[in-house]
């Protein structure tokens, strides 16, 4: 679907006439610990009909426990969606979610809620487009397609560095097209999210640390960027301090440090809106979706392969690793056919714009075919 066959509505666009980005902000945010037991009065605030019900989406990690994440004020009325994040967000696995909701009620839900990790989050997100704006996930990935608001959407991270909770994208692979591309529109931030360094309490220390470091790639690879502003500039500065004493001191996972990460990675989220990533999320797409890693992980692993574009920041990567004796698997690229290579040059070169805020307009001369394959190999 192309822009101008959205229909009627006048959409504001990303771009506006002097070059820069017209950007959105989070409506309300509440930070701190605890504050998690501030979902039921934000609900009553929402919607003064008791009849109507909300949409819970949550990360399957709580389905054997969801008491530990606190009393939640979930209805009779209400719907849980358990979301499966073994494997990355497809949007044949949101069409499946969008059909169930639509075939078990016919009554528009008033909320719907995101508590998880990047991808329950980036799911939340978009259910709450598409039962507004209609059609299947595919037609909304790309820039500005989606027409109108989404239900009223709350994001709860579980866990923090990806940045989901800020962003105005929803990450989802396109399976027949092999292409990961969101939602990028105004529609699909969060008019509310809650930000509670308790629910981090739990996350596994390596799974924590590649995670958190999503905070500190966007951030290092917007500041090494072409397409840099001050906004930008000041909230990445902020999020790297932040991961440095994060990721450097004795406990990564100390209270206080769990709030700073938080904060990164919601700062992160933010400063990334406001500009691009570069080399390495190109890399880690590919990686992701031919070899099925988590994003987390996956730009770990690109990292160590970043040497020739962010030397400073590959020698800092490598400190914090082994500060917190934290595995990153390698090789992972070894043994892989000619049919796979191809396939992760074509996922990764596909990301045209954080590879042209790295590396300028001619960054197909740069990342050749066999550059990119050994990049890969190198990993
Ligand atoms: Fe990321």
């Amino acid at each position: 679907m192309h822009l101008a066959e959205t229909g009627d509505l006048v959409l504001k666009p990303m771009i506006i006439e002097t070059g820069k980005k017209n950007n959105k902000n989070i409506l309300n945010y509440i930070f701190g610990a605890g504050s998690i037991s501030e979902l039921g009065s934000i609900l009553e605030r929402t919607s003064t009909n008791k009849d109507r019900s909300a949409i819970y989406i949550v990360d399957q990690f709580f389905e054997a426990n969801l008491e530990s994440l606190g009393k939640l004020p979930i209805s009779g009325r209400d719907v849980t969606t358990y979301v499966n994040t073994e494997n990355e967000p497809t949007t044949d696995y949101v069409n499946g979610l969008i059909e169930s909701f639509l075939t078990d009620r016919t009554e528009e839900p008033f909320a719907v809620i995101g508590i998880g990790g990047g991808a329950t989050l980036d799911v939340a997100k978009a259910i709450s487009n598409l039962l507004t704006n209609g059609g299947h996930a595919e037609d909304y990935q790309g820039w500005d397609l989606v027409r109108i608001p989404g239900i009223y959407k709350i994001g709860i991270p579980t866990i923090s560095g990806t940045g989901a909770e800020a962003t105005r994208t929803c990450v989802m692979t396109h399976p027949p097209t092999g292409i990961k591309l969101g939602m990028n529109s105004d529609h699909t931030v969060f008019d509310q999210i809650i930000l509670d360094p308790n629910l981090t309490k739990t996350v596994p220390l390596d799974q924590y640390f590649y995670t958190g470091m999503d905070a500190y790639i966007h951030c290092a690879e917007a500041l090494n960027g072409h397409y840099r502003n001050a906004v930008g500039d000041a909230l990445s500065s902020q999020v790297i301090k932040l991961c440095r004493e994060v990721f450097l001191s004795d406990d990564m996972r100390s209270d206080e440090n769990r709030e700073k990460l938080m904060v990164a990675s919601y700062l992160g989220g933010c400063a990334v809106a406001t500009t691009y990533v570069g080399v390495l999320h190109p890399f880690s797409a590919g990686l992701s979706v031919v070899l099925g890693i988590h994003h987390g992980l996956a730009n770990c692993i690109a990292m160590t392969a970043m040497g020739e574009f962010y030397p400073r920041e590959v020698e800092e990567f490598w400190r914090m690793v082994q500060k917190q004796n934290v595995h990153i698997p390698r090789g992972v690229c070894e043994g892989l056919d000619r049919k796979q290579h191809d396939l992760l040059y074509e996922s990764t070169i596909i990301h045209e714009k954080p590879l042209i805020n790295a590396l300028g307009d001619r960054f197909k001369s740069i990342l050749t075919k066999s550059k990119v394959k050994n990049i890969f190999k190198s990993m």
